[in-house]
């Protein structure tokens, strides 16, 4: 049961507490929303928006990016850092282009062949935009798990992480799957942040192994790599 309460509970909040108007969210085409994924990776939203706009009103569609250079495409990017992220992002719209006919995979799996593209983010973009039921987990997604789960794996370990994938994927509600994807990645950003979680406004704080445990921070375990 808990498996379901958690599931069901991160959809309502989602529906009551969540975000609903940025950009890149009320739209299912896999461009706007890989681009998104993209920039936001290592970039707070409040950065990205601005980015975000010019480069759709620049390149409206993903083969309008694959037929720029790669200068326009990194000068465009440039304030955003990470520049890998540009590179791949014009490799993976040429792969796009040139080799899926200008139309982006519709599973995780496809996606993830795709330059630039890791699992998290070929699930977020495959639950997003296909409602394919497949596990996230990037960084605000481990703490919140790594927290609901009091987690003892240490996350610096691949054989941990692969375990908490495991458990991420247990997890997946049997309906709804993007709008818990967005559940998850919200409260990560809104209620279960690093530091001070703001557990008294948090809809899972009753199922939370960590928080019934006393001390949420203390989870996820990463000791240096
Ligand atoms: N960070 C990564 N993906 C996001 C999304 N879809 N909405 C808000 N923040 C995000």
């Amino acid at each position: 049961a808990l498996i379901q309460d958690f599931g069901r509970t991160v959809v309502a909040w989602q529906r009551q507490h969540g975000r609903h108007t940025l950009p890149w969210q009320n739209t299912r085409d896999p461009y706007r929303v890989w681009l998104s994924e993209i920039m936001l990776q290592q970039t707070q939203v409040s950065t990205v928006l601005g980015y975000y706009e010019r480069f759709l009103a620049r390149w409206p569609a993903v083969t309008d990016l694959a037929a720029a250079t790669l200068d326009e495409v990194l000068a465009q990017w440039a304030g955003l850092g990470y520049y890998s992220r540009a590179r791949n992002l014009h490799a993976c719209a040429r792969a796009v282009a040139e080799l899926h006919g200008g139309q982006f995979p519709s599973t995780a799996a496809g996606l993830q062949t795709l330059p630039g593209i890791g699992r998290s983010t070929a699930a977020a973009i495959a639950a997003f935009c296909f409602g394919e039921r497949v596990a996230i987990l990037d960084g605000n997604v481990k703490r919140v798990l790594g927290r609901v789960l009091a987690f003892d794996g240490d996350l610096a370990s691949s054989a941990a992480e692969k375990r908490l994938w495991d458990r991420a994927t247990e997890l997946l509600p049997a309906e709804a799957v993007d709008r818990y994807t967005q559940g998850l990645m919200d409260l990560g950003a809104t209620v279960c942040t690093p530091r001070s979680p703001n557990c008294l406004l948090c809809p899972v704080q009753s199922l939370c192994a960590a928080q019934q445990g006393g001390d949420p921070t203390r989870f996820p375990i990463k000791t240096r790599k």
